[in-house]
């Protein structure tokens, strides 16, 4: 049976960098409560003239080099954001044009910080099929321009960063390599738990000076919730993509969890009684960058030979919607 193998990876970050200190100077909050919240030293955010899609352009032109290919051999593209140059049409076709590839299909993800594992998952089921051999994943986020950064929307302004990544998968015949098993899982129930309901059709207009007045624009959280939420499902969906596959924890060689936070990551170790090297974190670089952090971080622990041909790597998200997912990739 046809399966799919990552053949390249790549990530981009914007160069500036945002300490805790600077958040300091502009908000009533300080390092300490941040690093001890969520591990985050430091986050990247663009200038006011990039876009999500020139990052997601070029964390795509990394990956696609580092699979030693050209932009014309990749077959579809799969693009994963929710903070999209436009209200439409997507990020996914200003990829492809920025790349310079003409009339392959272009399809946007929108699962926040699970929209990784979504894209990976709907890319693998191409190539299973046969319908494609060669698709481009792109996890990308402008999450700074979206923030409130007044004491008001501290909770959620300084979790967040800007980023990158992307991975190539290409169809292998090899039936003791690549990606094994995805799984997807949503509860709309908790919709509201993290969200942005504006731009939406829920308001009487998309954009009006009420709902600005009313401050409805920025994103809201529920932080304890998610949190609760998340040190659940994250071991949840990493037994299943254990389990699936006949593996057993003691069988990982590297977890790359979504960059949430770091708290959550610790908790999620610790329940699977995973010893710390193998679960892998940069939070304290970038912050939570939402689509793009697995990706970001699958490229890092690449370059920092944490994995090997025939590891067993677990993939896992959770995030608004709520959604979460893993895959299961042997290297
Ligand atoms: N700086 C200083 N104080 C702050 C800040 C800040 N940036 N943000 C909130 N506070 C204050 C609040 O106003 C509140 O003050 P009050 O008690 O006077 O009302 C207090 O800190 C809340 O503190 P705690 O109750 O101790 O906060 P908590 O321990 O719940 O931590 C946090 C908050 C970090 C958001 C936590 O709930 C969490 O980690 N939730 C998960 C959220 C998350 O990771 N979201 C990422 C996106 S979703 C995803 O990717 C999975």
């Amino acid at each position: 049976m046809r399966k799919s193998r990552i053949v390249g990876v790549g990530h981009y970050v914007p160069e500036r960098v945002v300490t805790n200190l600077d958040l300091e100077k502009i908000m009533d909050t300080s390092d300490e409560w941040i690093r001890e919240r969520s591990g985050i030293v430091e986050r990247h955010w663009v200038d006011e003239n990039t876009s999500t899609s020139d990052l997601g352009f070029e964390a795509s032109k990394r990956a696609i080099e580092n699979a030693n290919l050209v932009p014309d051999d990749i077959d579809f593209i799969v693009m994963a954001t929710l903070s999209s140059d436009y209200y439409f049409p997507g990020a996914g076709v200003l990829v492809q044009e920025k790349l310079g590839i003409r009339e392959i299909g272009a399809l946007d993800v929108r699962n926040q910080c699970t929209g990784f594992i979504y894209a990976l998952s709907v890319a693998d089921q191409f190539i299973r099929t046969g319908m494609y051999n060669r698709i481009l994943v792109v996890g990308a986020e402008v999450q700074s321009k979206g923030l409130n950064l007044s004491t008001e929307g501290r909770d959620i302004a300084v979790l967040f960063g800007d980023g990158a990544g992307a991975v190539v998968l290409e169809g292998t015949d090899e039936q003791d390599r690549g990606i094994l098993s995805t799984h997807l899982h949503s509860d709309g129930r908790y919709a509201k738990m993290l969200w942005d309901e504006c731009m939406g059709s829920s308001t009487p207009k998309l954009i009006s000076q009420d709902l600005i007045d009313e401050r409805r624009f920025f994103a809201k959280m529920h932080g304890r919730e998610v949190f609760k939420h998340a040190v659940i499902r994250f071991p949840q969906v990493i037994d299943t993509a254990l389990k699936t596959n006949n593996l057993t924890r003691a069988d990982v060689g590297l977890v790359i969890p979504h960059q949430a936070n770091d708290r959550i990551t610790e908790a999620v170790r610790q329940r699977l009684q995973l010893p710390k090297e193998k679960v892998y974190s940069n939070i304290r670089k970038y912050g939570n960058t939402t689509a793009a952090s697995i990706p970001i971080a699958m490229d890092e622990a690449l370059e920092e030979g944490l994995i090997h041909n025939g590891d067993i790597v677990i993939l896992a998200a959770f995030g608004s919607g709520f959604t979460w997912g893993s895959a299961a990739i042997r290297w």
